[in-house]
């Protein structure tokens, strides 16, 4: 049976936060996960004494859902964000739900709102949020024995209004989003707290996104702000860096595995901030934009340039394509990203 769905201006949606039907909630408390609940109030009543508030246990993922040509509803790869969220839980000394129990929030949640999932054609979809707090109110610094898990739910349109076209970056000098040994391979709701005022300025000199290097030597590029660096030599080699300070992007893992399939050879190694003019291409990868072309990053006050500013370049643009039409189902889903909403 055909979904009716919202009344939205599903072409024009932004990336703007807006109120759905419920999310849900998953309690962990006494050592054990609870039952999954769908909650229509989007408040929480927390203390204030809450590890999350006073000492920041808190991370987070992001996953979308789309509608497909044929008009299923399908959600891309939750179990690798169910995985990875297991690792950013394991560093903050957090419990995070099992596997299953994530996937089966996210589809929940998803269901509960399929009137606001875009319909085929709009180029949007469903952004999920999942979240995981320590709840437990302390003032000793330990970390919380109880857990909130919940996700919600927001559609989407294309990050960029304008759409898939270049955008100037810079490399951001003065302040680092991630320590040796610190954070900055797990999705920490600190790590983007942190990332805020450089950020800002970044934007306030007329740059859309900051890319960040290694914090240790300062001399290989470790990724952008919220999303993955991705380079295509000049001899068509897909190249990402190797780090650990980095968040494992899955939109990358997912573009090395359709590259591959290409034919294209695969490169993760570390790469020098001083080698970027070996790329004919750049993009920053993640799950909002998929690929953000990237025209130029600028580095200690040069300008270096990738392309046309107009348009992306053919392989960027040809993985894009490849990547939004398994999404959206226009392309056979060979590798099994998708999950069905039934
Ligand atoms: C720091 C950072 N790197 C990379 C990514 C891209 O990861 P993914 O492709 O899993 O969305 C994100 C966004 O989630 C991010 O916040």
């Amino acid at each position: 049976m055909e979904m009716k769905k919202k009344d939205l201006d599903w072409k024009n949606l932004g990336f703007n936060f807006f109120d759905t039907n419920s999310h849900v909630e998953v309690e962990y408390k006494d050592g054990r996960w609870g039952e999954i609940k769908v909650k229509k109030d989007p408040y929480l009543p927390m203390h204030v004494a809450a590890n999350c508030f006073n000492y920041g246990q808190a991370c987070f993922e992001g996953i979308k859902a789309f509608t497909t040509k044929d008009g299923d509803t399908v959600i891309f790869r939750p179990e690798e964000n169910a995985k990875r969220i297991r690792k950013s839980a394991e560093r903050l000394d957090m419990k995070a739900p099992p596997v299953e129990t994530f996937v089966e929030a996210v589809k929940l949640a998803v269901k509960e709102n399929l009137d606001y999932v875009p319909p085929y054609g709009y180029g949007a979809s469903l952004y999920i949020r999942p979240v995981l707090l320590g709840t437990e109110p302390q003032i000793l610094l330990t970390a919380s024995k109880t857990f909130k898990f919940f996700v919600f739910v927001i559609p989407v349109g294309p990050l960029y209004s304008k759409g898939f076209l270049p955008v100037r970056t810079v490399v951001v000098e003065d302040y680092d989003r991630a320590a040796p040994q610190g954070t900055g391979m797990t999705k920490m709701s600190g790590n983007y707290a942190a990332g805020m005022k450089p950020d800002r300025l970044i934007h306030e000199q007329g740059y859309s996104i900051g890319l960040f290097l290694d914090p240790k030597e300062k001399k290989y590029i470790d990724e952008f702000g919220t999303s993955n660096f991705i380079g295509i030599t000049k001899d068509s080699t897909y190249m990402t860096p190797k780090s650990p300070s980095i968040l494992p992007s899955i939109t990358n893992n997912s573009l090395k595995k359709l590259a591959g399939d290409m034919g294209m050879t695969v490169a993760e190694e570390k790469i020098p901030i001083n080698d970027i003019d070996r790329f004919a291409e750049v993009g920053a990868c993640g799950t909002a934009a998929v690929i953000t072309p990237v025209y130029s990053v600028t580095y200690k006050g040069k300008e270096h340039i990738f392309g046309d500013k107009d348009a992306a370049g053919p392989t960027l643009t040809k993985l894009y394509k490849e990547f939004q039409g398994i999404q959206y189902g226009e392309i056979d889903d060979r590798h099994n990203w998708m999950t069905k909403v039934d």
